[in-house]
């Protein structure tokens, strides 16, 4: 498994172009399901997840072709409504080929996502919305079955804020019969731009964005151009960075209109932050206040980015409070942040983060994407090497964030498998 080789405590200069967003790209890829012409996605970040989705995709029957940075999806013909076990299990955002499959196709079979090691992660109103558009749902032998002769308009009230089934049903409900009012809807950036990208496709959405979302279905969607919205989280996580290891960076490509409470948190821990269109300028001499956050569904502090933020808080004065409500165990980090020498108390879904002096490097280990996130981060800011193991978890998230970290001055490369002598060579 390859390693990442991390040389500590150089700040970071300069400036990085942001990617298009994982989280926007994984829906909208499965909206080309919904189209018989094909589907043109521009600005296509390239991570492991979307190559995953576009391997599930084309099993099923999509011709996919890519061309510089875009890619094509041509739906015409689905000939195997199928999600295998073999591909879910390695990407939960399978999921979300289903709320399509049984738009376009009247059936489909996607496997049950397992956990994961943030949370059980349950796919349950997802199944309970569509069931409320008429579909008949059985859970046999691992898989989600499904079918529906013609997906009907409904009122459905989510009993908790979910991204990807909030996603799921605005999806399904672009080709029901009658009009779907979605209430409790997430209200996440990622969702409204899929709502711009389904539009765009000829769906009729009112109130994405928002907590009710009303779709009037329409007989058929088709083609159309859509460009991936830029990716809060890898922004939030360049930032974030910058600010640990006290340096100054720019973001180009980025969107500082959705980041409001990852920008107000920096800025309460002394990061000078300026934002003028798509860039977004952080300074941090005056870093190192103390802070709290308590992460939320969107326009709140997004789950997303609390364990970057943990880094950032195990080096500046004072005691920071991290808490965290969206998912039950999404502290893996603290332990690998001990290794490196960070002092944490954690009592149930509240970390109380001591700051020290500096942390040591160490060999860690990723544990999911955003947790190896939060250790690329901690290496970085360091004292000597820190090497990462398993960070095949990274790869799922990041567009090739050690040559963008690299351009910023870190001293930071990747071992294929990699080897204790490694670590030495890190000039
Ligand atoms: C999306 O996951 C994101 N993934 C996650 O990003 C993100 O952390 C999460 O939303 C929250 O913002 C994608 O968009 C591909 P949820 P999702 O359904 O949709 C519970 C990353 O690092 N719930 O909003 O799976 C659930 O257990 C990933 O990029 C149910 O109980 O999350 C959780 O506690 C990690 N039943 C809460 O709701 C359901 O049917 C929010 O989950 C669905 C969810």
């Amino acid at each position: 498994m390859d390693k990442l080789l991390i040389k500590g405590g150089q700040p970071l200069k300069g400036e990085v172009h942001i990617s298009g967003a994982k989280n926007a790209a994984l829906p909208e890829l499965c909206a080309a399901l919904l189209s018989a012409t094909p589907l043109v996605l521009h600005h296509r970040p390239q991570l492991n997840d979307v190559r995953t989705m576009e391997t599930l995709l084309s099993q099923m029957g999509v011709k996919i072709t890519h061309h510089n940075g875009s890619v094509t999806l041509d739906a015409g013909t689905i000939d195997w409504p199928l999600a295998p076990y073999e591909l879910v299990k390695t990407m939960r955002a399978s999921i979300l080929a289903l709320g399509p499959l049984l738009a376009r196709c009247g059936e489909a079979r996607v496997s049950m996502p397992g956990g994961c090691a943030i949370g059980l992660r349950p796919v349950d109103q997802h199944i309970k919305g569509l069931q409320a558009m008429g579909a008949i749902i059985d859970l046999e032998h691992g898989y989600i079955a499904a079918r529906a002769s013609k997906l009907k308009g409904t009122h459905f009230t989510f009993d908790v804020v979910s991204v990807t089934g909030t996603e799921n049903l605005l999806m399904a409900a672009t080709l029901a019969d009658g009009v779907t009012v979605l209430d409790n809807a997430a209200c996440e950036p990622e969702i409204v731009d899929l709502a711009r990208c389904l539009t765009a496709m000829g769906a009729k959405i009112r109130g994405a964005g928002t907590p009710r979302i009303e779709i009037e279905g329409v007989t058929s969607l088709h083609g159309a151009e859509h460009r991936i919205m830029p990716d809060r989280i890898e922004s939030g996580t360049f930032l974030v960075a910058a600010a640990a290891t006290r340096g100054e960076v720019v973001l180009r490509d980025a969107d500082a209109t959705i980041l409001d409470s990852v920008l107000d948190v920096l800025r309460r821990a002394g990061a000078r932050i300026e934002t003028a269109k798509d860039t977004i300028t952080l300074r941090s001499n005056g870093v190192g206040k103390a802070f709290a956050l308590v992460t939320a569904p969107y326009p709140g502090f997004p789950t997303d980015m609390q364990a970057q933020m943990m880094a950032l808080a195990t080096c500046v004065s004072g005691t920071s409070t991290l808490i965290e409500t969206i998912f039950e165990s999404r502290m893996m980090h603290v332990q690998e942040l001990k290794r490196l020498g960070a002092d944490i108390d954690v009592d149930g879904n509240t970390a109380r983060v001591h700051g020290v002096s500096k942390l040591s490097g160490a060999t860690v280990m990723a544990t999911d994407l955003r947790a190896s996130a939060c250790l690329v981060i901690a290496g970085l800011m360091a004292d000597g090497e820190t090497t990462i193991d398993r960070i095949y978890h990274l790869d799922r998230g990041y567009e090739k964030i050690e040559e963008k970290l690299s351009g910023l001055g870190a001293s930071i490369r990747r071992a294929k498998g990699g080897t204790a002598t490694d670590a030495a060579t890190l000039s």
